[in-house]
């Protein structure tokens, strides 16, 4: 059983060579793969290799050349538009500049309440506790209520997006490099919030990123994409220990070759106080 199955999906786009005559790049090239429920599933690749254009299809927030998307069984791209608008909130995306993802004129408290508003039948009381109560859940109080984007930090503007995606109740989200605007300890903070709420909201998560060895702290299974081929896809121990490609390899050295800036154990101490 799986809440997402993804089937020869394929994207490309258009460019202008020289003259008028068209090329066209396939930025996402026949790619399968499945999600099972409750699954915390990471996509790694170089800067370039498709994976944000594979999330935006993933979602139908762009069109696909080729193939299908189930989701919950559902063939999300022969819905029709109220089918679509229906099935939206379920599945959330955060996007890598958390900065650019907020209306700077809006403040936290009329983020929050304007996303519960559209979605969900709710009362005005009713909003702003369950507002206050997902900025809580992300790790920021009241007093944040009345600032504006400008007045957070990156990461304080990244959990506002994340109490924003989780307002939708989704069941699977998408975090697309959340963190890669962040600093390092931030970054560590952000992954580990992400992690707690999807296990203990029962939701899905894939996670992608070009860091490999963060991929591999949080996530079940790991594929790799190389020029919009998902040319593996393995539990994580499984392609960490026995690489099947050349390039995961290399992604794998290159990754643990340095130290890692955050101490983990360091981290784990904090997750079980928190
Ligand atoms: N709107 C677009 N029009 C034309 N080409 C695009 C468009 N968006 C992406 N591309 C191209 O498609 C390929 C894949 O891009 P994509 O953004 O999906 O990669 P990515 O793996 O997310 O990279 P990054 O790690 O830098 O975010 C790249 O060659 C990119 O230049
Ligand atoms: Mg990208």
């Amino acid at each position: 059983m799986s809440i997402l199955s993804v089937h020869n999906l394929s994207k490309r786009y258009a460019w202008r060579a020289s003259g008028f005559k068209m090329k066209y790049k396939w930025a996402v090239d026949d790619v399968s793969f499945d999600i099972a429920p409750r699954e915390i599933v990471a996509i790694v690749g170089e800067s370039g290799s498709g994976k944000t254009t594979l999330a935006r299809c993933l979602l139908r927030l762009i069109p696909a050349d080729h193939g299908s998307v189930l989701f919950e069984n559902q063939d999300i791209f022969t819905l029709d538009r109220s089918a679509l608008r229906q099935l939206r909130p379920s599945m959330q995306m955060i996007f890598q500049h958390p900065g650019r993802a907020l209306n700077p004129r809006h403040t936290v408290g009329q983020t929050l309440t304007e996303a519960l508003q559209v979605h969900r039948d709710i009362s005005e009381t009713g909003c702003r506790a369950e507002a206050l109560r997902l900025l809580d859940r992300v790790g920021l109080n009241a007093s944040y209520w009345h600032r504006h984007p400008s007045e957070l930090s990156g990461g304080q503007q990244q959990r506002v997006v994340i109490a924003r995606a989780l307002s939708t109740q989704p069941r699977f989200l998408i975090a697309d490099e959340p963190t890669s605007s962040l600093d390092a300890m931030v970054r560590q903070k952000i992954m580990v919030l992400l992690d707690e709420l999807t296990k203990a909201r029962h939701m899905t998560l894939l996670i992608i990123t070009h860091d490999i060895r963060t991929a591999s702290h949080y996530a079940n299974r790991i594929g790799v994409m190389q020029q919009g081929k998902l040319i593996e896809m393995q539990p994580t121990q499984e392609l960490l220990s026995a690489p099947q490609h050349e390039y995961t390899h290399q992604l794998i050295a290159h990754a643990f070759a340095t130290p890692e800036t955050i101490d983990q154990h360091e981290l784990a101490l904090e997750r079980e106080t928190q």
